[in-house]
């Protein structure tokens, strides 16, 4: 990690997090930073670029986010994207334009024309004419002195801008969107070429930095750590483990609340196979106590969470007094959890796996190598520690784990259930998806129209949703529970669709849950997006 950092300038786009993934992607370290902070910062350091995001403001609004004059006088290389762009022609004194119109999609962009050098730095490899994602109101009708048109649109005349030999740079389209087919080679060509990077940003890279950080940071203190199997709590335990080895203990809660042989896997592959010090605290009578009678999915959560740290916080107490104390928490934060938007507000971290509320009395200090990851980056660099690619690429699980998808009381027959229904959809996508690895090449997990990436399966599981009814079977009545798949597309979960799964995989998967676990009789497909749904059921 020898470059200098590129700082992503956070106007409130709703982009600004993609603009440093696509940093990232081009092995170059970056950082999000408000931009209300930007220029204090920039008195004491000196970044290697800064790249402005878009934002929903206009330069003429009151209250409008603005960074003064001087700011554009460092030296440092600038690139403004959308709203950044206007921001920094505004300032300069070029002339902002609020049109009747919008300008948003896919748009024709000519680099010939007024002003347009093949050879400028920015559209170094880009073709003369091509496409690019526009999404905007305002546009830069007059660049300010000094700056050139480098491209435009019929509706905007000035769709980029440069002033090369003040390294400031401005488009008004989003090169990090996949829609501009050259977007991530104008921003490598901004690292690269204009910024003078190395892009030795990789997870080889961090792993090994990351690694000699936390060794000389520990020194010979100790580390404790909730596992709960999750991709980030791991990698961050592993790349620790590395670092401290026996000083790392972990704490395995198993609030019997898992998948079907979920436990166990953990232990193996954490506790033998990376011989990692790791305690599992079978802890399930207890949750199931607590949670007995209980039908309020709200309620449900909140004694899961709440016992979650109280067992924790106990087993850590008798470890800390039998083996000498520890000085650090670690934890599997990742870079979505601590950016802040461009408003300052934080993003809401996930309660659940925040055993930070542990008492005043444990003084521990926290340690989040993971911080500064996106969730991509974080499953690269489990690759690059050796974890298995099944682990590395599983899907998310809530912290509550099965007790959300059990509607009502969570009892051990309906665990039951739910574990080995679940099982059977997993195995089936697995071999359906192993079969068709085996005629393509290609993992889809069943999703139609997978286009590698995007619309891959987010997440398939079973859902209990508390209802019983009549059914015939071997010309008997019965009277059973019924089950539910819900399989859905996402990128990141915070939107999503139902994943169209191959009607003949959905024909295995309900024959054999009827056929093979006890008390079930009928199984229904959940076909709700999100919204209005939601990806779990409670
Ligand atoms: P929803 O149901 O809100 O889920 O559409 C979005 C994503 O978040 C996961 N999820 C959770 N993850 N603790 C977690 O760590 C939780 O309490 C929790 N609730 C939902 C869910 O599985 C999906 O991927």
């Amino acid at each position: 990690m020898t470059d200098k950092s590129i700082w992503v300038v956070d106007f409130g786009g709703q982009y600004n997090q993609l603009i440093a993934r696509r940093v990232r992607e081009a092995h170059v370290y970056c950082e999000v930073v408000p931009w209300f902070k930007c220029v204090k910062r920039l008195a004491d350091e000196r970044p290697a670029g800064i790249i402005f995001t878009g934002g929903p403001a206009s330069v003429y609004a009151e209250g409008a986010p603005k960074l003064p004059r001087a700011f554009f006088e460092s030296g440092v290389p600038i690139l403004g994207i959308c709203y950044g762009m206007q921001m920094m022609a505004h300032v300069l004194s070029g002339n902002v334009y609020s049109p009747d119109y919008k300008e948003y999609g896919r748009v024709a962009l000519r680099r010939s024309g007024a002003g347009a050098d093949p050879g400028d730095p920015l559209f170094a490899g880009i073709p003369e004419e091509t496409v690019c994602w526009m999404s905007h109101t305002d546009y830069v009708e007059r660049v300010p002195e000094g700056f050139r048109v480098c491209a435009q649109t019929d509706n905007c005349p000035a769709a980029a801008m440069e002033n090369a030999e003040r390294k400031l740079y401005g488009v008004q389209f989003h090169p990090e969107v996949h829609h501009t087919p050259f977007g991530q080679k104008l921003l490598s060509n901004f690292l690269y070429g204009i910024c003078g990077c190395k892009g030795d940003w990789t997870p080889a890279n961090f792993a090994k930095a990351k690694t000699e950080e936390i060794r000389r940071r520990v020194g010979g203190g100790r580390v404790l750590c909730a596992l709960s199997g999750g991709v980030d709590s791991s990698v961050a335990a592993v790349l620790t483990h590395k670092a401290v080895g026996d000083r790392l203990t972990c704490i395995f809660v198993d609030h019997g609340l898992l998948r079907k042989d979920e436990g166990e896997q953990v232990m193996e592959v954490y506790g033998r196979r990376f011989r990692m010090n790791i305690k599992r605290v079978d802890a399930a009578e207890r949750f199931l106590g607590k949670l007995a009678g209980v039908g309020d999915p709200e309620e449900k959560r909140k004694i899961i969470g709440g016992e979650f740290i109280r067992v924790f916080e106990e087993e850590a107490r008798k470890l800390l007094s039998k083996e000498g104390g520890a000085d650090y928490l670690l934890q599997g934060t990742i870079y979505p959890d601590v950016v802040e938007s461009g408003n300052g507000e934080s993003a809401v971290i996930k309660s659940h796996h925040n055993v930070g509320g542990l008492p005043a009395d444990m003084k521990l200090e926290l340690l989040e190598p993971l911080r500064l990851l996106f969730k991509d980056e974080v499953r690269k660099v489990g690759e690059e520690l050796g974890i298995a690619p099944e682990l590395v690429w599983r899907q998310p699980f809530p912290g509550p784990g099965l007790a959300i998808r059990c509607l009502g009381e969570v009892t051990p027959e309906k665990l039951r259930i739910l574990r080995e229904s679940d099982a059977v959809l997993r195995a089936e996508i697995d071999a359906y998806n192993e079969d068709l690895f085996a005629r393509t090449g290609k993992r889809n997990y069943g999703a139609e129209d997978d286009d590698g990436g995007e619309r891959a399966v987010w997440q398939y599981f079973t859902v209990l949703p508390n209802i019983r009814s009549v059914g015939v079977m071997g010309d008997l009545r019965t009277y059973d529970h019924t089950v539910g798949i819900r399989a859905v597309t996402s990128v990141d979960g915070m939107t999503s669709d139902w994943a169209r799964l191959p009607y003949s995989l959905l024909e295995t998967v309900s024959n054999r849950i009827v056929n093979e676990v006890d008390g079930v009789n009928r199984i229904v497909y959940d076909i709700t997006s999100k919204p209005p749904g939601t990806i779990e059921w409670e």
